[in-house]
């Protein structure tokens, strides 16, 4: 399968980006998941949705052609990060390059709770008249104090969150398989 991830922090040392580049390698048998980047991206504005800046082309065009939707994200302040709601934003809009496009959502946060009011937050948005995404009810990770989850070099070690994660992973591709026939 051909996935597109988009990972919610711009942080350079990204603990949820390094999730997803540990995910890029782990299932490299199973999909082919290119991750994105959404920092570069202008702040939307309905005046130049109709022929926005090339480098939104070419990040719609991205998720177009993919046969699914990895988005791994932090909590910020209760919510979805700033920057992957300005993606989902573009993309809720002119050709809804999102639409109809199964998605996955794994979080990550050095809290308590994991992500768990981003992603019911993100989950309203993916359920919008503009992005109309879909997802497998219940099939989704969150990563709570995910600092302890690493090693001093920045190795993702935690192996039950891993092997939650590989069962978990099964489950989408499954159902994404599932509904291409
Ligand atoms: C602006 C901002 C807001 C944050 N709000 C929350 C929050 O609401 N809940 C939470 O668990 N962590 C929150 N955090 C802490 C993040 O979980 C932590 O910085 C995490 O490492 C960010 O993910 P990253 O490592 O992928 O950049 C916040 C961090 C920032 C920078």
């Amino acid at each position: 399968m051909n996935i597109v991830a988009i990972v919610g922090s711009l942080r350079k040392d990204s603990y949820n980006r390094k999730i997803a580049e540990f995910m890029k390698n782990r299932y490299k048998e199973k999909m082919d998941i290119e991750i994105l980047n959404i920092g570069n991206l202008p702040l939307f504005s309905e005046d130049i949705e109709d022929d926005p800046p090339t480098v939104v082309k070419e990040f719609k065009n991205q998720i177009k052609s993919s046969e699914g939707i990895l988005f791994v994200t932090p909590e910020y302040n209760h919510s979805i990060p700033g920057a992957l709601k300005n993606a989902l934003d573009w993309c809720s809009r002119v050709d809804r390059v999102m639409k109809d496009k199964p998605t996955f959502i794994v979080g990550a946060s050095n809290g308590n709770v994991g992500t768990a009011r981003c992603q019911a937050h993100l989950r309203q948005v993916l359920n919008s008249g503009g992005i109309s995404a879909i997802d497998l009810p219940g099939n989704q990770i969150l990563i709570a104090n995910v600092q302890d989850h690493f090693d001093k070099e920045g190795n993702f070690i935690d192996e039950r969150t891993i092997k939650y994660l590989d069962r978990v992973v099964d489950n989408y591709i499954k159902w994404a398989e599932k509904l291409k026939s």
